[in-house]
């Protein structure tokens, strides 16, 4: 079992934005979160990436306990083990689009600097962004921007991915590309839970959960 998510509730107030959610998720397992504005995805995820603490309830990554890593463990798991693409994805705005997806090699020193150098010429010629390489964040469009955060999430080859929205700024095309690549991942072990408006995208999940008032309120596909 990678991830082991028991009775997560976060509230705020007496509102529930996540209300008691269970589910397990294995190694190479893709699970798509559909659901209307305000249900709860964005929340869902931030707890799920220990960027916001629960009310109530447990998370297990790899049999440890996220409440209970020190801050300092949790961000070297974050950066080695877990990809993270945001709904409004921030770059790093005085670095250009091939050192933004290169950063977390920085922190974690995973691979061999050679070997980052092939993995990031490989993600950027797999979303198209080879002419716009050289250039800073403020020069780019909004999916250039959200192209450049995936290639970011998957430079680490993490354990699992988190994306919220990754296609929301995208036009078909460009989503075409995402998807290919995601499903690349996927077949290579790589874990993902995505959380999109996008069924196409949603289709290639495994597992469809709806969620509606912060709780999966049915599965559309899957177990
Ligand atoms: N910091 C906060 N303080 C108070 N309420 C919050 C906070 N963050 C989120 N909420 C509330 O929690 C609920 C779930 O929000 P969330 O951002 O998780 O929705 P979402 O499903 O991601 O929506 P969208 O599809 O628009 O991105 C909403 O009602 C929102 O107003
Ligand atoms: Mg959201």
């Amino acid at each position: 079992m990678l991830l082991r998510v028991h009775n997560l509730t976060k509230t705020y107030g007496k509102e529930f934005a996540v209300r008691s959610i269970s589910f397990d998720i294995n190694q190479g397992d893709y699970v798509a979160i559909i659901g209307p504005s305000g249900s709860g995805k964005t929340t869902l995820l931030s707890l799920l990436t220990g960027m916001l603490s629960p009310t109530e309830g447990d998370i297990l990554f790899d049999n440890k306990r996220l409440g209970q890593l020190s801050k300092k463990e949790l961000a070297e798991m974050r950066a080695s083990e877990l990809g993270l693409v945001f709904q409004f994805s921030e770059l790093v705005g005085n670095l250009n689009v091939r050192e933004n997806i290169l950063l977390p090699a920085l922190f974690t020193r995973k691979f061999s600097n050679a070997e980052y150098q092939r993995k990031c010429t490989y993600l950027i010629e797999h979303l198209k962004l080879e002419n716009i390489q050289n250039k800073l964040p403020r020069e780019l469009s909004g999916g250039q921007i959200q192209k450049t955060a995936i290639a970011r999430s998957l430079i680490n080859d993490p354990s699992i991915l988190f994306a919220d929205e990754p296609s929301g700024d995208l036009d078909p095309e460009n989503s075409y590309l995402v998807q290919l690549l995601l499903n690349e991942f996927n077949k290579k072990n790589l874990s993902i839970i995505l959380v999109t408006h996008d069924m196409k995208l949603a289709y290639d999940a495994q597992t469809i959960y709806e969620m509606k008032a912060g709780q999966f309120d049915q599965v559309i596909k899957g177990k």
